[in-house]
């Protein structure tokens, strides 16, 4: 079920079966010539409604910017500051709870949000344990799951890139988004990649990231990107991640 799909009688009957609800969290920025803006946010979105599908989760719209201030090199990217996303975070786990919600299960797309959402995560603890929300509240549990982060997708990144897999604008990231959206992908899945294989490395700040990875992407060779080897990644995390999601939810 997807949050935005129902009305407010829907949620509220929802609310009788289940406290728990699916939060798609991603980032807007650059994945390199052959992969879109919107690939972190667009995996996890693809996954969650996978999830919702399968379980009669609620899904709730998807946080599509995240913390992406080392992308703002490249055209299109954008960026929340950490201390921006992480209000967004707050908000919406309260905005939900106030209804009644009260297991948030946040499906992740971009690992630079890992710091943030944990941080916010921390300070919505504190809220409860410090007193300042009250002692009337339930408590709230919030649990951040990666998507590549499971078993079942690392065998198949390994399997079928290996060392190519690489750490931004990935091949698996990209095959899952040409699985979602086969037209988009054929339009940009021949673009020129020089060298096949990007380089490794860290960075600081925009300007430095983009002086060391001129065409955006970090260790990847996403020409080996498909639709097909997306639908296998898709299958396998809603399949991995649905367990999960429920493991969070029966957990006492
Ligand atoms: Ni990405």
């Amino acid at each position: 079920m997807q949050l935005q799909l129902c009305t407010w009688q829907e949620v509220e009957a929802y609310l009788e079966g289940s406290t728990g609800i699916v939060i798609p969290i991603g980032s807007t920025e650059q994945h390199g010539p052959t992969g879109f803006i919107g690939t972190d946010a667009l995996c996890p979105e693809l996954i969650a409604r996978g999830l919702g599908e399968r379980l009669d989760a609620m899904v709730a719209p998807t946080i599509a910017t995240g913390m992406a201030q080392h992308h703002l090199g490249f055209a299109g990217t954008v960026t929340l500051r950490p201390s921006t996303l992480m209000a967004v975070v707050q908000d919406t786990v309260n905005s939900l709870a106030r209804h009644g919600f009260d297991r948030f299960f946040f499906l992740n797309g971009h690992g630079g949000n890992i710091a943030t959402v944990s941080a916010a995560f921390s300070e919505i603890y504190a809220e409860s344990s410090l007193g300042t929300a009250g002692h009337n509240r339930p408590s709230l549990r919030c649990r951040l799951q990666n998507w590549w982060d499971c078993e079942a997708v690392k065998r198949i990144s390994e399997k079928r890139f290996g060392d190519a897999e690489g750490s931004h604008a990935a091949a698996s990231e990209i095959s899952l988004t040409y699985y979602g959206y086969p037209e988009d992908g054929a339009r940009v899945a021949g673009a020129e990649l020089s060298p096949k294989r990007a380089p490794k490395g860290t960075f600081y700040d925009a300007e430095d990231y983009r002086r060391r990875f001129p065409d955006g992407r970090i260790g990847s060779d996403p020409s080996l990107a498909t639709a097909k080897i997306g639908k296998e990644l898709y299958d396998a995390a809603v399949g991995d991640i649905a367990t999960k999601y429920q493991d969070f939810l029966a957990d006492s």
